[in-house]
């Protein structure tokens, strides 16, 4: 079992002065490895202090956020981070993204801070966007995989908002959280799919509901003298373009690295085709019997009689359909099928980020 360690005195010292809750991670007031893992806490206060005492004493959490899951742990302790890598089979030398409690942590963690910036954190925080900055000299290599940048972002999430806001009480001013999810898969956007993912790697899963958009977060880089997005997501570029007042330059090779532009990310286990509206109608009229070794995910085109395998119908509408996402493809890609048909949505800017997520999810290597 991967357990969470801080320095002994430290930890003693800390989870002594955490009240037993009498559910989630077992006794508080013993020893870390005495937890009882991957407990998932509905959110209350209590537990909500409980998370970020073991946070502070070098555990890791997963919390929720608006965009997906985040796997957390303290920015500030490289033991800790490391952990994150280790638990989701993650390559070492890729960045993640710190959270702050609110954007006037920002200095803490990034050395310059531009117009552009500051303009996109005022409009879009609390919110799903991660602004990529230079990095300032204390922030950690493991933090940052060795780049000179940093991710930031301060989500919207109360449960999120409420964590930070106590990690900050107890000194720890950021919360290191890549997507809670093993390298590679689809994000989890509540808290059972976390467990699912996870086993016995997390301390405690904070549940907080279903995530409200669903997919990750807009990365803007501000590295270069020209915004560029590195990740499309539920801010889109015209929303961001408005704000700066000009258009984003897109990614280009000298763009900082990002496991989310990768080509084959975000994906189910079962091999999956992207089909445009049409020829799904075709394919599946072309179906011989039987037919359940198929699994659809269905937007418009309806369900035919004769069609016996897995079916989800999902909503017309852009934001509904990417809040739904991750969990559609988690049912589909339980259901034994040998491939899922995932039936195109429209091209269009609210469209963006769910087509990208489409699009790595049904790359084949
Ligand atoms: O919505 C989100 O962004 C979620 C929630 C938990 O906040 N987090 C998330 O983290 O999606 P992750 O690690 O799965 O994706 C973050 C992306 C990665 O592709 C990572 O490479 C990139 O952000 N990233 C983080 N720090 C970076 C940096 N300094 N430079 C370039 N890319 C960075
Ligand atoms: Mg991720």
């Amino acid at each position: 079992m991967e357990i969470a360690r801080a320095p002994r005195g430290q930890r003693r010292k800390d989870l002594n002065s955490t009240k037993s809750q009498g559910t989630g991670v077992g006794d508080a007031a013993g020893p870390v490895e005495n937890l009882r893992p991957s407990a998932v806490s509905a959110a209350t206060a209590e537990q909500i202090e409980r998370a970020a005492q073991l946070l502070h004493a070098g555990a890791l959490i997963a919390f929720p956020t608006e965009t997906v899951y985040g796997l957390g742990a303290d920015a500030r302790n490289a033991d800790a981070v490391r952990r994150i890598f280790a638990a989701k089979g993650r390559p070492a030398d890729h960045p993640v993204i710190v959270h702050l409690a609110s954007a006037a942590l920002m200095p803490r963690w990034a050395r310059s801070i531009g117009a552009g910036a500051e303009a996109l954190a005022q409009a879009f925080w609390p919110g799903p966007l991660t602004l990529i900055l230079p990095r300032a000299r204390t922030v950690l290599d493991v933090v940052t995989g060795g780049q000179d940048s940093v991710g930031l972002r301060v989500p919207g999430h109360p449960v999120a908002q409420a964590l930070l806001a106590r990690l900050l009480d107890l000194g720890g001013d950021g919360i290191a959280a890549p997507s809670a999810n093993r390298f590679g898969r689809i994000s989890a956007t509540n808290a059972r799919h976390v467990a699912d993912e996870f086993g016995d790697a997390v301390a405690m899963v904070l549940d907080g509901g279903s995530s409200r958009h669903g997919i990750e977060s807009t990365i803007v880089d501000l590295t270069s003298g020209e915004p560029a997005l590195l990740r499309p997501g539920a801010i889109t570029v015209e929303a961001l373009g408005r704000v700066l007042g000009s258009a984003l330059r897109l990614p280009s090779s000298q763009s900082p690295r990002a496991s989310g532009t990768l080509a084959s990310h975000y994906a189910p286990l079962t091999a999956a085709r992207l089909i445009a509206p049409h020829e799904l109608i075709h394919a599946l009229s072309a179906l011989t019997k039987p037919v359940a070794r198929i699994a659809v995910l269905a937007r418009s085109v309806a369900k035919p009689m004769e069609f016996s395998g897995s079916w989800i119908d999902a909503p017309r509408e852009s934001a509904a359909y990417a809040q739904g996402l991750y969990a559609n493809l988690r049912t589909l890609d339980t259901r034994g099928a040998d491939e899922i048909w995932i039936e195109a949505p429209p091209d269009g800017p609210d469209w963006v980020a769910v087509n990208d997520r489409l699009r790595r999810a049904t790359h084949r290597q």
